[in-house]
């Protein structure tokens, strides 16, 4: 292991971590020398992950847990500590897009599902992060947004809600904590390439490659390419670096 790389000796959390952007920030996370918990919902797709991570030679941990669902965040958290000792960083990249459905055709329900996971679920993982963190010291936050609060593109408000409020969070949480040496950004994707993208898209019959094409740098991103925004955020040399809200889009919002 590098114990040269930026985030050499730290301790990090990513959820969503099976699969996509946070399967992609879990390995970088490793490859820059952190010892990582991998939660997700989908504990066969965590454990896949640490099983990459194993390979890397990093020291891992798969945990099972819906961010929706409050008593296994707290439960996540309190296995990283207890497993590793500590907890430095922290990726709250879990997610759904949603029901792609505007507003008089989506349900009450999937509304709550929406916000359940996207936006409580960010603030669960928050309310136990930071305890953790401050109990020694300091860390760093990266919470998942989206580019979608720049420029609606399809009919997803549920989803842009949450990602507007995770926005609000972020920012929130960088005040009331900065002084205990918690910084909180949070990154906005645009389309990037994933599990999650594809399948909404391929049910809609729309091209990947074809529509990177409209934007300014003639691409979609890749999750390895949020996940190096990502781990740079959560490294020291963004050490004076709190309350953002970045996009990482190739210039979609642009357009
Ligand atoms: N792919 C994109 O174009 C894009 C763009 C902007 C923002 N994002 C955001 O990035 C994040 C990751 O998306 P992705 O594209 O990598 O998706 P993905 O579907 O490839 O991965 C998401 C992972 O989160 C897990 N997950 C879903 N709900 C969960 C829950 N309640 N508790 C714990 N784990 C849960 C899934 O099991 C999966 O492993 C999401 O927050 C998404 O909204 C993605």
């Amino acid at each position: 292991m590098d114990v040269q790389g930026i985030v050499a000796g730290k301790v990090a959390l990513v959820t969503g971590g099976g699969s996509g952007i946070g399967r992609a920030t879990a390995e970088l996370l490793a490859r820059e020398g952190a010892t990582v918990v991998v939660a997700d919902r989908n504990v066969a797709a965590a454990r896949a992950t640490k099983e990459d991570l194993d390979e890397l030679g990093a020291a891992a941990l798969a945990v099972e847990a819906d961010v929706s669902l409050p008593d296994q965040v707290e439960a996540m958290v309190a296995a990283a500590v207890a497993e590793f000792g500590r907890l430095d960083i922290a990726v709250n990249n879990a997610g759904t897009p949603g029901g792609y459905r505007d507003v008089t055709d989506l349900s009450e329900g999937a509304w709550d599902t929406t916000l359940g996971i996207n936006l409580s679920g960010t603030f669960h993982c928050l309310k136990h992060e930071i305890a953790a963190m401050r109990a020694n010291g300091g860390g760093a936050i990266v919470n998942m947004s989206s580019a979608t609060v720049l420029k609606m593109a399809a009919p997803q408000p549920d989803y842009a809600a949450s990602k507007s409020g995770i926005i609000a969070l972020t920012r929130s949480t960088a005040l009331a904590y900065g002084p205990d040496g918690i910084r909180v950004n949070a990154v906005l994707p645009g389309p990037t390439d994933t599990p999650m993208l594809s399948a909404g898209f391929n049910a809609r019959s729309i091209d990947l490659t074809e529509m990177g094409k409209r934007y300014p740098l003639r691409r979609i991103a890749t999750a390895d390419d949020i996940a190096n925004l990502v781990v740079w955020l959560a490294s020291d040399r963004a050490g004076i670096i709190t309350g953002t809200a970045i996009p990482a889009d190739g210039g979609y919002s642009l357009t």
